[in-house]
């Protein structure tokens, strides 16, 4: 299994834009604020927060609302090197399938930081989703 090493410092730096991202939750329905925050090969962050929607399906998870912000931002030339999710319930969680595939997309070779059942955890992508789909 590949290991792409994210330092100390840039992990730590990762872990805040998540929380600062879970401030603007929109989850009035699920009352689970999560944030994610994404660093990027050339060095950017980006952070998201969870928009939840009365029709529930329509609610975006906080990995692919930074994830967009980031493609909205420099395009779709975006390498993802790490992602960092958070909730404000101290609980696992660890990103959705369909996060999972769209980091995938822009990260084949990301590593994800979240919280899992005994404290901090980290994965790749690979990992937590074994031959993501690609359209060759
Ligand atoms: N959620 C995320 O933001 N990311 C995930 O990876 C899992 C779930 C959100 C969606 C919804 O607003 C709330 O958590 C409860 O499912």
């Amino acid at each position: 299994m590949r290991k792409n090493n994210v330092p100390a410092n840039a992990r730590a730096k990762l872990l805040q834009s998540a929380k600062k991202g879970m401030k603007n939750a929109h989850a009035p329905y699920s009352k689970f604020r999560v944030g994610a925050a994404i660093l990027l090969s050339n060095g950017r962050v980006f952070s998201g927060c969870n928009v939840e929607n009365a029709s529930y399906g329509m609610t975006n998870c906080a990995e692919r609302t930074a994830i967009f912000s980031a493609v909205a931002e420099l395009g779709p030339k975006i390498e993802i090197r790490a992602v960092s999710v958070v909730n404000d319930h101290g609980v696992p969680s660890s990103p959705c399938g369909a996060c999972r595939q769209v980091i995938y997309e822009f990260g084949p070779d990301a590593t994800i930081f979240y919280p899992g059942p005994e404290g901090p955890r980290q994965a790749h992508i690979t990992e937590l989703l074994p031959e993501g789909f690609r359209l060759q």
